[in-house]
């Protein structure tokens, strides 16, 4: 009988601090898996490259601010605003949108994205997977 296994966790080093800048991306290939590195506020997040309706590659989609609804106090529908407080991700092929800071759509909180730890040190980024 032969068991598997766990793979141990790798912390690598996958750039530079100023290859992700704040509002950005910096998109990398560890092994076999493709990350995405976001940051915003000076914190970092990062994500693998599936998306979690279809496989699309979300990280290289577009990074625009959350857009809320405005009511007015009979709730009724007053227009639109955008949220800079809560930059989110637009996947390329069929337009789902995770929240940055969460890896979550907005609308769907169990539909997320596989996130991974991310740190910097010294001027370089490293990502745990
Ligand atoms: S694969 Fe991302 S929205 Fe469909």
């Amino acid at each position: 009988m032969s068991t598997v296994q766990p793979r141990a966790a790798v912390r690598h080093p996958i750039g530079r601090s100023d290859q992700v800048p704040e509002g950005g991306r910096f998109v990398v290939d560890i092994g076999a898996t493709t990350v995405g590195v976001f940051r915003f506020k000076t914190a970092l997040y990062a994500y693998e490259n599936v998306c979690a309706h279809s496989g699309g590659p979300v990280c290289q989609g577009r990074l625009v601010p959350r857009v809320r609804e405005l009511l007015d106090e009979a709730q009724r529908t007053v227009g639109a605003a955008f949220d800079e407080d809560d930059l989110h991700i637009v996947c390329p092929w069929h337009g789902a949108e995770y929240s940055v800071t969460t890896g979550a759509h907005p609308a769907q909180p169990l539909f997320t994205l596989r996130a991974f730890p991310v740190e910097e040190e010294g001027g370089t980024v490293y990502v745990t997977l």
